[in-house]
């Protein structure tokens, strides 16, 4: 005859053996199968496509890129009005259905070799440093690799292009504004200090001559 006690024994067991199975069924989700549909746009080194406004991401600190990708599928990021490039984006990360995807192409992404971006333009390095050491810095690193306590990216070897882009956006309020983007309302406060739209320039060819 078996005592109360056995019946919760045989109980535990059976849970036991319903949960391994769904563990077996649910297998942990692969970076690199996940990363091909990115490598439509973003290359299949992560190396980026201008033509495409898609920046180059490979060797980008997880914690930063799963952070834009929940930000670009919470609508945080790329959903404002004629953000055609966000809208871009806002489409393919729908393909990652869960925290588990989105963290395992993130880790699967800052395992690639960084690749080289174009060149700045030519500008002006005297004001481009003073600039740098004045407003970025103090979030940035002096050398630009970031910091993740404060929420800020290594900036050295983002696309130029991309990075101008992105600046006039936390310019305008277009990225950064939205009452959850407690990230980007930081660097709203940073893209802002910046004098005029030389001084974009002029820092952007700055930050091209930091070593990674
Ligand atoms: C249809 C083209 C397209 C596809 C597919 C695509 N992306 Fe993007 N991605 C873009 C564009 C365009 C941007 C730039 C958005 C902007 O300018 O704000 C971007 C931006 C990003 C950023 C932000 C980079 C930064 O420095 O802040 C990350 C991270 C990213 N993509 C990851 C991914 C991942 C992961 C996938 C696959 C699940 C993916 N992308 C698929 C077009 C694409
Ligand atoms: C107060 C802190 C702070 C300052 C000052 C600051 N930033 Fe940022 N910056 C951030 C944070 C935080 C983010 C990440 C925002 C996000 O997650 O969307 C960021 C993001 C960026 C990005 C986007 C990178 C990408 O891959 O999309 C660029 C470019 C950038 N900063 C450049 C600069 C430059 C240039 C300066 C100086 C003019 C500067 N920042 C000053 C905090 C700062």
């Amino acid at each position: 005859m078996l005592q109360s006690r056995d019946w919760v024994s045989l109980l535990v067991l059976c849970c036991c053996i319903a949960l391994s199975g769904t563990s077996d069924a649910w297998a942990a989700p692969n970076g690199k199968t996940l990363f091909l549909s990115c490598s439509a746009c973003h290359g299949q080194a992560g190396e980026g496509n201008a033509a495409l406004g898609a920046p180059n991401i490979a060797g980008v600190d997880a914690w930063y890129v799963e952070r834009q990708l929940n930000n670009f599928s919470s609508g945080i990021r790329g959903a404002g009005a004629g953000d055609k490039f966000g809208a871009l984006m806002r489409g393919a990360v729908a393909v990652l259905k869960s925290d588990a995807e989105r963290n395992a192409v993130a880790t699967y992404i800052s395992s690639l070799t960084k690749t080289k971006s174009p060149a700045a333009a030519k500008a002006d390095l005297v004001n481009g440093s003073t600039q740098f050491n004045a407003i970025c810095s103090s979030c940035h690193g002096s050398h630009g690799h970031g910091n993740q306590a404060l929420g800020a990216p290594n900036l050295v070897g983002v696309d130029p292009i991309y990075m101008e882009r992105q600046i006039a956006a936390f310019r305008s309020g277009a990225r950064g504004a939205h009452k959850d983007d407690k990230w980007g309302a930081q660097m709203r406060v940073g893209a802002g200090m910046l004098p005029d739209s030389k001084s974009v320039r002029d820092v952007i060819a700055y930050i091209g001559t930091l070593k990674p």
